[in-house]
């Protein structure tokens, strides 16, 4: 392995941290590095894999004002390169306006979201205001550029997806529906095009966007809503995209006075919007009581939209008192309390009726697909269990979608792994055809590898074990982008 430093930071945070997602696997990493020439430790590379993994990170270099939430810190993005049978590295911090004032401040100037946005001492961004866009939960990559974002909407920030450099941020995302950018801007591969959304607390209270091949906004619709909601994800299809209005979002009433509780509302029911992608009037669609964190993929099937998402049996879990001091925050990022399965719902067109099921038992969120068959029908989908009680990736699981079977691999204790993206081989034409790929934190061994699987065998195991420079931290969402 050829290694440059490129930067590094200071460590902002208290010298005797104790908070759960800044230490151990979420322990932040301090410099940057442009890494050649990765060591295999077993297995070999495939050479018919051809492109790079990127990954984003929350990664702190300053704590935030008040109680710190994984979600609040600054952005990091990961690449790994993968060519000719050879792996290169890289890792930038996301340098963010939020970040750089900070950095000039010595000091956090914005409240996370588990503190009132009272708290911060300037003005920011989010649905709910006054937060700092870390642009630190997902990353895509569009019309040659990697765009990082903020699940509580903000900039799309533009990186060279190659180098990682930052590009600053797209110049009209700022004020996208008067709301910002969300997470989860989605790739339609064989269009091209990209589906923005926004969100916030003032009608219309969402905002649906397309983007061309080229990266140009070529249309903002808003989407009215009955009030301000907290979606995550969108789907989409070849002709619609489909949004959720779920029943848990900020209690109204305590948001006409600031205030913004996430309350359940477990006799409201779940609502879906179609809404035609060329543009027009969404339809909406009644299901059970839920909340969708993420979709796994959507397709037409005739006069049928066929969903398949993340359904969660409990979206609102009770702290329980015995888990001390981050009791409240360990239930709500924890995908076992939520009781998150695999789901589907098909909105019949015709009748206006959704009949749904649930797809498996076992609990599992984060889901990837082959990006190819986004919007059309897909068979699988390869997916993430975690620790439970943590936010951190414990398995990996290949869903078959037609025959209801489940592989399932296991990394050892204390091995943590992330988003698992789908990487195409070259030339392949079944949509297993392809490799798995993930960051693992092993905190034992105080390392960082990359993993490939065989997408088709993951129960094998990794078929190669990379090096990387220095352990990274656990962080959120992951993309493929083929060479
Ligand atoms: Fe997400």
């Amino acid at each position: 392995m050829v290694v440059r430093t490129v930067k590094s930071y200071a460590n902002q945070l208290p010298a005797d941290d104790d908070h759960p997602y800044r230490t151990g696997a979420w322990r932040p990493q301090l410099t940057e590095y442009d890494a050649d020439d990765l060591d295999v430790i077993e297995g070999r590379i495939p050479e018919d894999l051809a492109g790079s993994y990127l990954r984003n990170t929350e990664n702190p270099l300053l704590p935030a004002i008040g109680r710190y939430h994984p979600f609040d810190g600054d952005g990091m993005l990961h690449a790994i390169r993968f060519a000719d049978g050879r792996a290169s590295y890289r890792n930038r911090m996301i340098q963010t306006r939020g970040l750089a004032d900070e950095l000039a401040a010595g000091a956090p100037l914005w409240a996370g979201i588990i503190e009132s946005p009272a708290k911060s001492l300037r003005d920011g961004w989010g649905a709910r205001g006054r937060m700092k866009d870390a642009s630190s939960t997902d990353v895509t990559v569009h019309a040659g550029r990697a765009l990082t974002s903020f699940y509580q909407c903000g900039e799309l920030y533009a990186h060279d997806p190659e180098t990682l450099e930052g590009a600053g941020p797209l110049p009209w995302s700022a004020g996208f529906g008067g709301f910002g950018v969300s997470a989860h801007p989605k790739l339609d591969e064989t269009t091209g095009e990209l589906l923005v959304f926004g969100y916030g607390t003032k009608p219309p209270y969402f905002s649906l966007g397309v983007l061309d091949r080229n990266g140009v906004l070529v249309r903002e619709q808003p989407v009215a809503l009955p009030g301000a909601r907290l979606p995550h994800d969108i789907a989409f299809t070849e002709n619609f995209a489909i949004i959720g209005d779920f029943p848990l979002f900020w209690d109204p009433d305590l948001l006409a006075k600031g205030v913004h509780r996430p309350r359940w509302y477990p006799q409201m029911p779940t609502r879906f919007g179609v809404v035609p992608r060329q543009g027009g009037e969404p339809r909406w669609f009644e299901a059970a009581p839920t909340y969708v964190l993420h979709f796994i993929n959507a397709y037409e099937d005739g006069d049928t939209i066929v969903v398949d998402g993340y359904f969660q049996t409990e979206p609102m879990p009770v702290p329980d008192p015995a888990d001390g001091p981050w009791a409240g925050l360990k239930k709500l990022v924890d995908v076992a309390s939520v009781g998150a399965r695999p789901h589907r719902w098909r909105l019949d067109l015709a009748t206006g009726k959704v009949r749904e099921e649930r797809l498996f038992d076992e609990i599992s969120e984060f889901p990837s697909i082959n990006g190819r068959v986004g919007g059309r029908r897909h068979r699988y989908a390869w997916t993430m269990t975690a620790k439970p009680g943590w936010f951190l990736f414990a398995g990996l699981r290949r869903l078959d979608l037609e025959t209801g079977t489940v592989q399932r691999f296991e990394w050892p204790t204390d091995v943590f792994a992330s988003e698992t993206a789908m990487a195409p081989r070259i030339g392949a034409r079944a949509e297993d055809d392809g490799y798995a790929i993930t960051f693992v934190s092993d905190i034992r061994r105080d390392v960082s590898e990359c993993h490939v699987f065989d997408a088709r065998d993951i129960a094998a195991g990794p078929i190669a074990r990379i090096a990387l420079p220095e352990r990274i931290s656990s962080g959120t969402h992951a993309c493929w982008m083929p060479a």
